[in-house]
């Protein structure tokens, strides 16, 4: 049996002279089960397996510069000086793909505040369509997440982030697993300021603004509505 081994670090941090950082992931882990998440055969099923492990390592690298603040405790020997997060998290998924990435973010910030975002793309223009935001008018979180598997012209993320900055957010990274070339330039361009994580970055976009070779409409596969 024969195998082939690709030298691979982490994470590449391709840029973050502009603001901004942009980082894509290159682990061994996130490669494996964004070919699975690639796959046609995938049942939704483990289709929403792989998006939540792959939020996870995502959420993994994207919260490694979080404020922390000192914390004492007491354990059952003496007291020990560690950290504990400092400030408000929010977590944005966008509707309805990045739900399939709130859980598991959750669990890794139990903390968090969820705040949803209703966009779609409308099929004829591509272009993003709000219909959903309860952002209060003030108070904003210190750092929002905003959740969505794809980033294909990144009309959407940038729609996001708009309204998260709007809001008076200050800090904001956007997190997909998969994202083309043209969507993430798309987003550094209009949200120089964004940190952006994803797991892979595609070259094409199609004449209907699909990432190719993609992996299809992931809101559809997660939820099972592919008709
Ligand atoms: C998909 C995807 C993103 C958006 C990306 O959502 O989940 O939200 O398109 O495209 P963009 O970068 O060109 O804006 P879709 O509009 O299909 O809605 P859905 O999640 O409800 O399926």
């Amino acid at each position: 049996m024969s195998s082939t081994t690709i030298e691979n670090s982490p994470a590449s941090v391709v840029s973050d002279s502009a603001g901004g950082k942009f980082v894509q992931m290159s682990h061994p882990l996130v490669m494996h089960h964004v070919t699975r998440l690639r796959d046609q055969n995938t049942t939704p099923e483990e289709f929403r397996h792989l998006v939540h492990r792959l939020a996870v390592l995502l959420a993994y690298e994207a919260t490694q510069d979080l404020p922390v603040e000192p914390h004492i405790v007491q354990t059952p020997m003496t007291s020990a000086t560690g950290s504990r997060l400092r400030g408000r998290i929010g977590l944005s998924p966008i509707l309805r793909a990045g739900l399939g990435m709130v859980d598991p973010v959750l669990n890794l910030i139990p903390d968090a505040e969820v705040w949803h975002l209703g966009l779609y793309r409308d099929e004829e223009t591509a272009q993003p369509v709000k219909y959903y935001s309860k952002l209060p008018t003030d108070r904003p979180v210190e750092v929002a997440l905003v959740l969505d598997p794809m980033l294909a012209t990144g009309g959407s993320a940038v729609s996001a982030l708009a309204e998260l900055y709007n809001w008076g957010v200050r800090r904001a990274k956007v997190l997909s697993i998969i994202a083309s070339r043209e969507g993430v330039a798309e987003v550094r361009t209009q949200c120089p300021d964004a940190d952006i994580y994803v797991c892979v970055v595609d070259d094409d976009l199609n004449s209907q603004k699909f990432i190719v070779p993609g992996l299809g409409d992931a809101g559809d596969r997660t939820f099972n509505t592919e008709l």
